[in-house]
């Protein structure tokens, strides 16, 4: 059993991870809680202290744990920032440390997961999203919210993932051990790419059908490679079941050409395939050979709406080229 490091930030959703560190110690866990201010507001120390059976560390000053901070992440096998707000995200990939959350984030060893909890609009905001990506470019992995009612009264992306959730990705992580730690994106960075890099709400529609889903943009090898990953749809897939695909996207500087490798669950079955792209300004578009004809891509930058158009076309049988599915990536 590990060593959990859970750092508690003033979220209005800082009741579910009570719940979810109870769930962690029943399940075998070494829970240890670190709180801001702001989260204290919300929910009492003695509340975490009474779910975990360890002490709860607020104050750096603390008069009994003058350097606790680094000794709790010595022992850290793994830290949580949930629920993590905008400010501590902030901060964090700042690197501010000026209480006992953000100073002792900083001084993490271990990999770190990242439950982000806010409203819909700040989690929309440009800025939140790109300390995000710094933080996943570094390595951090990062939980991406639900989309649902939230407590301010708006409907949207923002909530919490739930504490089961939670739980089974702390147990990946675990199982996994520690993730390679990637630099930001690379030197010479292509002029499009990046820009997929963060959490996308997908919404479209495929031959009729609404289509639904979250789409998760990461850094790979330091920012050589692109991973986009489409979380199980919302809506069903043509199948009647969730589509899901994981791709990878980069650019081949010796071949000069973009190339994109997708694994999807999508209709008969799985598939697995390499597409090799062009960029025409703001644009890049693969092409897939798939047994049964050609498929094509195309990806359009939108700045003005800092999100993306996806059109998907199709050959029929005759070699025409066929609408297959129109696809917007917004945050
Ligand atoms: C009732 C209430 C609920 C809040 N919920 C959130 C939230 O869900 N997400 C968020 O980012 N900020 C939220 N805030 C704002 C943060 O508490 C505020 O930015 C604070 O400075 C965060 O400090 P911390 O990151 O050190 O905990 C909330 C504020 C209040 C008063």
């Amino acid at each position: 059993m590990a060593t959990l490091l859970l750092a508690v930030t003033g979220s209005i959703a800082v009741y579910k991870v009570a719940d979810l560190a109870s769930k962690l110690t029943q399940a075998g866990h070494d829970v240890r809680v670190v709180m801001s201010q702001a989260a204290q507001q919300l929910v009492q120390p003695s509340t975490f202290l009474n779910v975990t059976g360890n002490k709860v560390f607020t104050d750096l000053w603390d008069p009994d744990g003058q350097t606790q901070h680094i000794a709790l992440t010595d022992e850290a096998d793994l830290a949580i920032l949930a629920p993590a707000t905008a400010n501590s995200i902030a901060k964090l990939a700042l690197g501010l440390g000026d209480d006992m959350v953000s100073t002792t984030l900083l001084a993490l060893g271990s990999p770190l997961l990242v439950c982000p909890a806010m409203n819909t609009r700040m989690w929309r905001n440009p800025a939140v999203q790109h300390n995000l990506a710094t933080l996943r470019a570094r390595g951090a992995h990062v939980l991406a919210p639900g989309s649902g009612n939230l407590a301010c009264g708006h409907v949207g992306p923002g909530r919490l993932a739930e504490p089961v959730e939670i739980a089974a990705e702390i147990e990946r992580l675990l199982a996994e051990g520690a993730p390679p730690v990637v630099d930001e994106w690379g030197e010479g960075e292509d002029p499009l790419l990046p820009r997929l890099l963060g959490e996308w709400q997908l919404e479209g529609e495929v031959r009729g059908h609404p289509l639904r889903q979250r789409v998760s943009g990461s850094a790979l090898y330091a920012g050589r490679f692109l991973r986009l990953t489409y979380h199980p749809s919302e809506t069903p897939g043509l199948d009647g079941r969730p589509y899901a695909a994981e791709a990878t996207l980069g650019y081949d500087a010796q071949a000069g050409r973009y190339v994109m490798q997708l694994v999807d669950v999508f209709g008969a079955g799985p598939a697995a395939v390499v597409g090799f792209g062009e960029r025409e300004g703001s644009e890049l578009c693969f092409r897939f050979a798939y047994s049964t004809g050609e498929f094509e891509t195309r990806f359009r930058w939108l700045p003005e709406e800092q999100g993306w158009d996806l059109s998907l076309t199709s050959q029929d049988g005759e070699g025409a080229w066929v609408p297959f599915a129109t696809k917007r990536l917004r945050r």
